[in-house]
């Protein structure tokens, strides 16, 4: 395959960066023109942030997995799409390769069609990293359905919440999954979910690890059985054909909860074809794909940027991807360096909070292992520190790989401000320059537009990329608050920023109470809700801290009802409910117990001093005197852990 619009030098990129502000419509519909459409589009961009209304190539009709799958068969028919590496490196690998995954995705768009799933209908898929969840998630976009992909660490409750806001009728999911050296029961944590639940009407269920799971009659069907069943709708004579069903360039094509600053999380809702220009085209720009080569984007398909970076963007560009089941440190610290050796892998893109666990093992888990094929490195997800960058840098891409930081949201669908791998200059810890479409600003907090070099404010977004969030499910009202409100017509971020005298951008954090855990956004207001479930706890607050590995950890103060007596049991006690309300991934890595929170006469908590005295400062707390009672800081700052 070729691509026409993939950049290969700096004078291309400004060329390139310029046309795409001057001229979007153009700029756009050429790369549209690439892609396979049931109908070209009428208007290229119509928009207005005030409502929000953004629709791209608007009139057009497509399906993505045509663009993804069927337009790759005859020429690459052969090719791997999906390399799978299992949790236990003992266990036989799976090469899917375009051909098998087309047959495999119309397979279970026939078993989704037999169950009564109808175009946009909503599909919650809760699995663990194995290739059905792949075919699960095209099957969807195959007949229109909504997939709406819920990491497999999110407990019961959480599941129960986002079921009950998307309507969904029909799960898919697994009997357990491997990770490490645990066995997670999914379906146990399905079941759960569904106690009390409405509207669900069938649970497909894939056979992984042979954990023994309920099935309701009437309700739950095997994966495997239907699977069976369907091959022979849609195999005759050796030949697989089950139409695609033809979408809307702005029907939704999946909905992706995130947490934001309030309590629940929102459905990020994304459509069919900005999302696939966008992914495909920041694919192969930010890492210089080139064919043949073989790219490992280590993140949880329960994420955006497994949907964007392991499925959608490099089956549009006809890539193949490694779909890895495990994590880093099982069985032991060397396993993503074996899977580079093992399948020669080019193209590692992984997380800062990854990379410095590794670096916690030193380097006698890298002895050995020839990492001679990798070419780029990426990273992805939070702020990357000098040091680990520069570890990443000497130790894994031996000073000859560039390194892409690559910022971007859930909301955004895909990488907006990057280094193009060897095209655009790296600078460790900056993300550099925004990809061809997307104009970023910093403002001060009046909303004021910062211009040159060397400052620092708020980041946002002046104009619409193609894979801009479209809404959040079932409340438009959230998406224009949050996200269109903050600054008139400009979307907001959330996110600090600065932008040196280059123009290159470095991302500093969030500047809203979310928090960012080994690279997973977690509410704040989110966690304290969860706490605050535990019986006996009368109020609380969380804040983020630096922490090591997670690059924030959880902090949080508690008021307790005073019967807590062992602390340590109690603390366990907090995250159990944490855990049970929320997922494992939230659990406060230190409860502190505290007499009272600081609050201002209004009944403001006031986190700017928590976060200090969580980041270790115990005087130079700043100005105390507003607060209700300032004796409270000080009792607070001598009990810190
Ligand atoms: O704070 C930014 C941080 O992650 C947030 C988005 O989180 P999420 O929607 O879960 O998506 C993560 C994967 C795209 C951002 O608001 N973030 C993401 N990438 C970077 C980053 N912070 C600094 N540098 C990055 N490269």
């Amino acid at each position: 395959m070729e691509y026409k619009h993939q950049i290969k030098t700096l004078e291309q990129y400004n060329e390139a960066y310029k046309e795409s502000i001057e001229n979007p419509d153009s700029f756009w519909a050429q790369i549209a023109e690439t892609f396979t459409w049931r109908k070209k589009w009428d208007s290229v961009l119509n928009w207005n942030f005030t409502e929000p209304k953004i629709e791209w190539f608007s009139g057009g009709k497509l399906n993505i997995t045509e663009n993804c799958i069927d337009r790759h068969l005859e020429t690459m028919g052969n090719k791997p799409a999906i390399i799978w590496e299992p949790n236990n490196p003992d266990e036989r690998t799976r090469v899917v390769t375009y051909s098998r995954l087309h047959k495999r995705v119309c397979q279970f768009a026939q078993v989704l069609k037999n169950n009564g799933v109808k175009k946009g209908d909503r599909v919650c898929i809760y699995m663990g990293m194995v290739p059905e969840l792949a075919y699960a998630v095209l099957g969807c976009a195959r007949i229109g359905a909504i997939h709406s992909v819920i990491f497999g660490g999110f407990s019961a409750q959480s599941i129960a919440d986002r079921l009950v806001d998307a309507a969904a009728e029909y799960i898919v999911t697994c009997d357990g999954a491997y990770r490490g050296g645990k066995d997670i029961p999914l379906k146990d944590v399905i079941d759960d979910a569904l106690i009390g639940n409405k509207t669900v009407k069938r649970v497909i269920v894939y056979t992984r690890t042979r954990t023994p799971v309920s099935m309701i009659k009437g309700r739950d069907v095997w994966w495997e059985d239907e699977m069976e069943y369907a091959e022979t709708q849609v195999e005759k004579d050796n030949v697989v054909t089950m139409p695609a069903t033809e979408m809307d360039a702005e029907d939704p094509l999946f909905i992706l909860y995130t947490s934001g600053s309030t309590g629940k999380p929102k459905g990020v809702v994304h459509t069919c074809a900005g999302y696939m220009v966008w992914t495909y085209y920041t694919f192969i720009n930010t890492f210089n794909y080139n064919q043949g080569d073989i790219h490992f984007c280590t993140a949880d398909i329960g994420w955006i940027t497994g949907h964007s970076y392991i499925l959608y963007g490099p089956l549009s560009a006809g890539a193949t991807s490694v779909l890895f089941e495990g994590i880093p440190t099982w069985p032991n610290a060397g396993r993503f360096w074996d899977i580079i050796e093992k399948y020669k892998i080019n193209i590692l893109y992984t997380a800062p909070t990854a990379i410095r666990s590794l670096m916690g093992f030193g380097l006698e888990p890298l002895e050995g292992k020839n990492l001679d094929s990798l070419k780029i490195l990426g990273t992805v997800g939070e702020p990357i520190n000098e040091e680990a960058w520069h570890w990443y840098d000497e130790h894994i891409g031996k000073k000859r790989c560039p390194i892409v930081d690559t910022w971007w949201q859930t909301e955004t669908g895909g990488i907006l401000i990057t280094n193009l791998a060897g095209v655009t200059p790296a600078k460790p810890t900056y993300a550099t320059l925004p990809m061809p479409g997307v104009d970023p600003v910093l403002v001060d907090e009046n909303g004021q537009i910062l211009e040159g070099g060397n400052v620092s404010g708020n980041l946002c977004i002046r104009s619409p990329w193609p894979s801009i969030i479209r809404t959040t499910w079932g409340d438009h009202e959230r998406c224009r608050t949050t996200y269109f409100t903050t600054y008139p017509n400009l979307y907001f971020t959330g996110d600090g920023a600065l932008r040196d005298e280059n123009g290159f951008y470095r991302i500093t954090g969030r500047v809203d109470d979310v928090l960012n855990v080994s690279g997973h956004r977690i509410g704040t207001a989110e966690v304290e809700n969860a706490i605050n479930m535990h019986a006996g706890v009368v109020e609380s607050a969380v804040v983020a801290y630096p922490h090591d590995i997670k690059g924030q950890g959880i902090y949080a103060y508690v008021i307790f009802n005073g019967k807590h007596g062992d602390a340590e049991q109690t603390r366990k006690d907090i995250n159990a409910t944490v855990s049970r309300i929320i997922g494992a991934i939230a659990r406060p890595d230190k409860i502190q117990f505290v007499p009272g929170l600081p609050k201002t006469r209004s009944g403001k908590i006031m986190r700017r001093i928590l976060r200090k005295i969580a980041e270790g400062e115990t005087s130079n707390l700043g100005d105390t005197t507003t607060l209700l009672d300032p004796g409270v800081v000080d009792e607070i700052a001598a009990g810190k852990i």
